[in-house]
């Protein structure tokens, strides 16, 4: 079973998350998670595609965004490019793809703050994918701007991967 992570980060908070969920999966050979700058192209042999990526200013982030989120930190950020991007550059998805969408952001209603979970599923399903679970978040702190992932909400995306494992194993692919 091939299980491929495609994450956006820019201070960390979802690459930790993307490799929380990886740990959950618990695939013998393991899921692969895989920065969105060096993501591939063709997804043929893959058997479960999953893309996060933070959530700015409501939705994916853009250029501009991501150059603001730059613009508040000494360090480089962890992606140059976006999912936005990437999933504009992805041709149809492999026939039956199981494909499933999670952001990262603020602890607040979604009202308020968006989630980019939503266009990614949306983006994907358009593509042929066949959404596995329903578009998740994982929640960030706020101060300071790279603090990470609140308390407990790796052990979320922990047991989000597992159930999206066995809910793989169980179709059987
Ligand atoms: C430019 C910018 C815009 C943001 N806009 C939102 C937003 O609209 N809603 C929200 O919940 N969080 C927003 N955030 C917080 C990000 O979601 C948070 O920084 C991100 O989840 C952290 O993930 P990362 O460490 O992988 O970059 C924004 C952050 C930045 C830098």
């Amino acid at each position: 079973m091939r299980i491929v992570i495609v994450f956006e980060s820019m201070f960390g908070a979802t690459e930790k998350f993307a490799r929380a969920i990886a740990d959950g999966m618990a695939v013998s050979a393991g899921a692969e998670v895989v920065n969105v700058d060096d993501a591939p192209i063709d997804l043929t042999g893959v058997d479960l595609l999953v893309v996060g990526g933070p959530t700015h200013v409501h939705g994916m982030t853009r250029a501009t965004t991501r150059q603001s989120a730059a613009d508040q930190v000494t360090y480089p950020m962890r992606s140059k490019t976006g999912i936005r991007e990437w999933l504009a550059s992805l041709g149809p998805l492999p026939h039956g793809l199981a494909v499933a969408a999670f952001d990262t952001r603020i602890d607040k209603p979604r009202v308020f703050t968006g989630a980019a979970s939503l266009g990614v599923a949306k983006r994907l399903s358009r593509l042929g994918g066949r959404l596995a679970a329903p578009a998740e978040s994982f929640f960030v702190g706020t101060e300071p701007v790279d603090v990470g992932p609140e308390p407990g909400e790796p052990a979320r995306a922990e047991a989000w991967g597992a159930a999206l494992g066995a809910a793989l194993r169980r179709t059987g692919s």
